[in-house]
């Protein structure tokens, strides 16, 4: 997320909450989105020994690999994350998305002092667990609630206390933390809009986060155990690693048509080369969360003789946003679900024999953010996620 990553629910509810407190003359303020404040810290439930994924994972063996490649299991320690906690300008509620449990988090936080989020009132966490920290978003997270592991269905034969949960592990679990918009600061600001975007189209009667981020499998869910109904746990999306050496899985949202190019022209036509890239699979825009995300389309044209690149054109789809001095959204052209956009290339041509080359990457930053993030030459970037070539000749 940017340096500025700016923070909107609360952008309200913060400035509600320091105006009461200010009325009533109490110096600390309420909070009033989950997100303000941690998990409360769990206990281990009945038959197992930590809350850590790891030891979900000693039976749970699938589940534990899938979540692993994760971006779930990024969410700590994440180097760009590291990087944007440690500026002052990241109140404290930051983590409470990316380590939402108490138990991973070493301080609890009990009130505000004068309502100010940069002055959180702390407490050392007695139950504080540093290993449950390093694994950011993990089973626990979204499992353990009150002594229990949840699930939608329970089959009695599970080692530790289950409890059966139908409104907890829904997508609701999912905008939670997928949907935020709050101006924290004048330069901080917070917009995540992959919940509302999701509501507001067409996917929202037929498919929901699950459905698309944690496919359905039916196996057994431990060694030995009878195939039953599952999901599987990679919650898949961009693709484009936190580290070099993880490979996420990738979804594809964009799809490419090339019913716009001919095989072969006339001399003395000047050649239009164009294709439509639609966002057809998707259930929100393309891209969706982070604001810094952005995709770039690279057409290019080559002479298939000797590799003479003849017209290159790149096409942004993303947000541009100004963060100083206050933070603003100037332009967004990202892809609605169903949305389609055209881009062409056009060159006058000699007879010959030419390449036509599409090329698209999905950017999470720019090389410039790293750099001055200070992440290192080998944090990634981005990942090329299609490519196309059509030859045709011009005669
Ligand atoms: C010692 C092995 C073991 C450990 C450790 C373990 N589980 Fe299980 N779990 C099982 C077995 C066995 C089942 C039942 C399998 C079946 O009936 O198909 C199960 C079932 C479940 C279910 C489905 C609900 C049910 O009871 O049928 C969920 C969800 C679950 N476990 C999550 C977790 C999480 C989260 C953790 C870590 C906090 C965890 N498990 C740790 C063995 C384990
Ligand atoms: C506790 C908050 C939280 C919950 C609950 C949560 N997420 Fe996430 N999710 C995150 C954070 C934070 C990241 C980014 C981690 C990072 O980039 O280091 C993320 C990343 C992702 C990504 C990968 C984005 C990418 O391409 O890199 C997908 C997909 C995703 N979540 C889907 C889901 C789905 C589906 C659910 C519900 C089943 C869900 N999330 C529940 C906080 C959450
Ligand atoms: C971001 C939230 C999230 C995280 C993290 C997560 N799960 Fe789940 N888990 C879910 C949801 C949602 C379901 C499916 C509920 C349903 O059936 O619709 C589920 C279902 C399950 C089930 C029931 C069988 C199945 O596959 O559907 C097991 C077992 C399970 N999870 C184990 C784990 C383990 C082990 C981990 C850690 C390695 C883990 N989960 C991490 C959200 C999560
Ligand atoms: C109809 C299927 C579908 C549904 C429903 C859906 N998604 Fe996605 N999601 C995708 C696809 C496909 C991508 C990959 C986009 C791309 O990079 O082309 C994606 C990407 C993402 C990303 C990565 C962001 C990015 O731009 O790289 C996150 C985070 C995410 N989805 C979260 C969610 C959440 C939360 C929900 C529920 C509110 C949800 N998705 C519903 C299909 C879906
Ligand atoms: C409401 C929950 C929430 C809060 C609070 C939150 N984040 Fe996140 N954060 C997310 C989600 C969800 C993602 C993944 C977004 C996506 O992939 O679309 C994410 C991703 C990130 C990333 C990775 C961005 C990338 O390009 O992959 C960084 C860095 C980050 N957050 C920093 C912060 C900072 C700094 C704060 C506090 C100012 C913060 N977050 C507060 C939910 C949250």
């Amino acid at each position: 997320m940017s340096r500025n990553f700016i923070l909107i629910i609360i952008g309200l509810a913060v400035v509600i909450a320091i105006a009461i407190a200010s009325i009533f003359g109490l110096d600390t303020a309420t909070f009033n989105n989950h997100w303000e404040q941690a998990i409360p810290n769990q206990e281990i439930p009945e038959g197992l020994t930590s809350l850590s994924s790891k030891e979900c994972g000693s039976c749970h063996k699938d589940h534990y690999d899938e979540w692993n490649t994760s971006t779930h299991s990024m969410a700590w320690k994440d180097l760009q994350f590291q990087a944007e906690i440690a500026k002052e300008s990241s109140p404290y509620m930051c983590i409470n998305c990316h380590i939402p449990l108490a138990n991973q988090q070493e301080y609890l936080i009990t009130g505000l002092e004068d309502g100010d989020i940069y002055k959180p009132i702390k407490e050392k966490n007695p139950l504080f667990d540093s290993e449950l920290q390093q694994e950011g978003i993990n089973c626990a997270s979204c499992h353990v609630r009150n002594g229990a592991v949840l699930s939608v269905t329970v089959s009695n034969r599970a080692p530790h206390k289950s409890v059966q949960d139908k409104t907890h592990l829904t997508e609701q679990l999912c905008i939670a933390c997928h949907n935020a918009v709050a101006v924290v600061t004048p330069e901080l600001v917070c917009t995540f809009e992959t919940g509302d975007e999701w509501m507001a189209g067409p996917f929202a009667e037929t498919k929901n986060c699950k459905t698309c981020h944690m496919p359905s499998i039916d196996r057994p869910i431990a060694e030995e155990y009878p195939v039953r109904k599952s999901r599987m746990h990679y919650f898949m999306g961009s693709g484009i690693p936190k580290l070099d050496s993880l490979k996420p899985e990738r979804l594809d949202g964009l799809h490419y048509e090339f019913a716009g190019i001919k095989r072969s022209y006339k001399a003395t036509d000047s050649v239009v080369l164009k294709t439509e890239v639609i966002n057809k699979f998707a259930g929100h825009k393309v891209p969706t969360g982070d604001p810094e995300r952005f995709i770039i389309t690279k057409l290019s044209v080559f002479n298939t003789a000797n590799g003479e690149l003849i017209a290159v054109d790149s096409f942004r789809i993303g947000e541009h946003w100004e963060w100083y001095p206050v933070a603003k959204k100037i332009a967004d052209n990202n892809l609605n679900p169903g949305e389609s956009r055209f881009y062409q290339i056009a060159a006058l041509l000699p007879v010959g024999y030419y390449n036509f080359e599409l090329k698209a990457y999905k950017y999470r930053t720019t090389a410039a953010h790293i750099k001055y993030n200070k992440l290192g030459d080998s944090y990634p970037s981005h990942i090329q996620f299609y490519e196309k070539t059509i030859p045709f000749k011009v005669e």
